[in-house]
């Protein structure tokens, strides 16, 4: 099933066992039913692609990081980290290298060894840290071989990740200006926020108290989290207050932020309607151009989020880096342009492990037909003309 490894998993699953106790029925079935068969059977990542594979989608989280955020009260306000604020680390990288030798082994018999302009397409955030993912996944995807061998000490050759300006990025970072868009998200966000719990309150004061910064809002704790889960993984020994509201509850209160920006079916279809039309527009196009055969996107936990929402899934916690979504097109020869779609996510290089995914309101393998009906209302035909800017 599905659990986020992090420093303490008895602690988030304990909470968890609170928060369902309040949970509804309804809440229970979305939560578990989705869950228990999305996530149960799993394929090691050396399990080769069906031959059926027409069409590949894959979409990141980039690697580990370094904070971007520092709180009044931090012991490490002044901790030097190596390529300052929200930089990709080592360990990131070896993450997202890593992610690309396992994709390379799942897609080797369908992706040619050699980099081909026409088979594939990277696109990636213009966040820093996303484009050196993205260089670290094809550097992994993509070692020249033979004759493109440059430079024989140097295994390594240059691939355009197409980073994406941040105001022209709708499917990412999702920083392109959406009026519609931002109207709505204003609107929920005092929804949410009028409909915190008492025990949510109560710890947003907590933190405010401990921290000495004013942190009321969600989006007030959600950078708090992060940057605690990055010093706890460098080995920074957090202050003993954290104890009480670190990792669970308040990697919770993260998960609601995320979530906060897919709250309803108009913010999924703002927010996440981009990138579910690619990838169907991207199927259509298969007869007009046959070569090209995958689409790899380098992004955020928003965008992980974003599309597995829209998809029908509730992430209970926010994504590991290195989260990566698959969406697999297949068709047999006998049936073109009638095939189905397979989704698979993988949680965490180290855990080896890929879950394919059952939509919950379709089969696991879920005909064209059917997977495009379900994501219909999602889809913008003119998303720019929607938000009305
Ligand atoms: C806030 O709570 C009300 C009443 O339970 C509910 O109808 C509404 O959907 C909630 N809003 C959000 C954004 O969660
Ligand atoms: C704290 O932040 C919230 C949300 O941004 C704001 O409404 C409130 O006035 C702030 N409080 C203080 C004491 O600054």
């Amino acid at each position: 099933m599905w659990r986020y490894r992090m420093s303490n998993n008895v602690c988030i699953d304990q909470y968890r066992q609170r928060r369902y106790t309040f949970l509804t029925v309804v809440g229970l079935a979305v939560l578990l039913g989705a869950f228990f068969v999305a996530y149960g059977a799993s394929d090691g990542p050396t399990t080769p692609a069906p031959a059926t594979l027409k069409l590949l989608h894959i979409i990141f989280r980039h690697g580990d990081r370094t904070p971007v955020y520092s709180y009044a009260n931090d012991p490490y306000r002044d901790h030097q980290w190596e390529g300052g604020k929200g930089a990709l680390t080592n360990k990131g990288k070896a993450e997202i290298y890593e992610l690309g030798q396992i994709m390379r082994i799942r897609y080797g018999n369908f992706l040619n060894e050699a980099y081909d302009p026409e088979e594939i397409y990277m696109e990636s955030s213009y966040a820093p840290r996303c484009q050196m993912s993205a260089q670290m996944f094809l550097a992994a995807m993509y070692p020249p071989k033979g004759r493109q061998i440059w430079n024989l000490n140097l295994l390594w050759q240059p691939i355009p990740a197409n980073p994406v300006p941040r105001d022209l990025d709708n499917k990412m970072a999702m920083k392109a200006k959406c009026k519609a868009y931002d109207e709505e998200k204003l609107k929920i966000d005092r929804e949410m926020h009028a409909n915190l719990t008492k025990d949510e309150k109560e710890m947003l004061a907590y933190l405010t108290e401990k921290t000495g910064e004013n942190i009321s809002t969600l989006a007030q704790a959600e950078p708090l989290f992060y940057t605690l889960q990055i010093e706890n993984d460098n080995g920074l020994n957090l202050p003993k207050w954290t104890d009480k509201i670190f990792p669970a509850q308040l990697a919770m209160l993260a998960g609601s932020y995320l979530a906060s920006f897919t709250k309803n079916d108009k913010l999924k279809r703002l927010q996440a309607g981009p990138m579910m039309k690619e990838w169907i527009d991207h199927i259509g196009e298969i007869p007009k151009n046959p070569k090209r055969k995958a689409y790899f996107y380098s992004g955020h936990d928003v965008t992980i989020v974003a599309v597995t929402r829209a998809l029908g899934y509730e992430l209970p916690e926010v994504p590991m880096y290195g989260s990566t979504l698959m969406i697999e097109y297949h068709e047999s020869p006998d049936a073109v342009g009638d095939g189905f779609i397979q989704l698979f996510f993988f949680k965490k290089t180290n855990d080896k492990k890929m879950y394919p995914l059952k939509l919950p309101w379709c089969e696991m393998h879920c005909p064209l037909k059917q997977f495009k009906q379900g994501l219909q209302k999602y889809l913008p035909n003119d998303w720019n003309a929607e938000c009305q800017n």
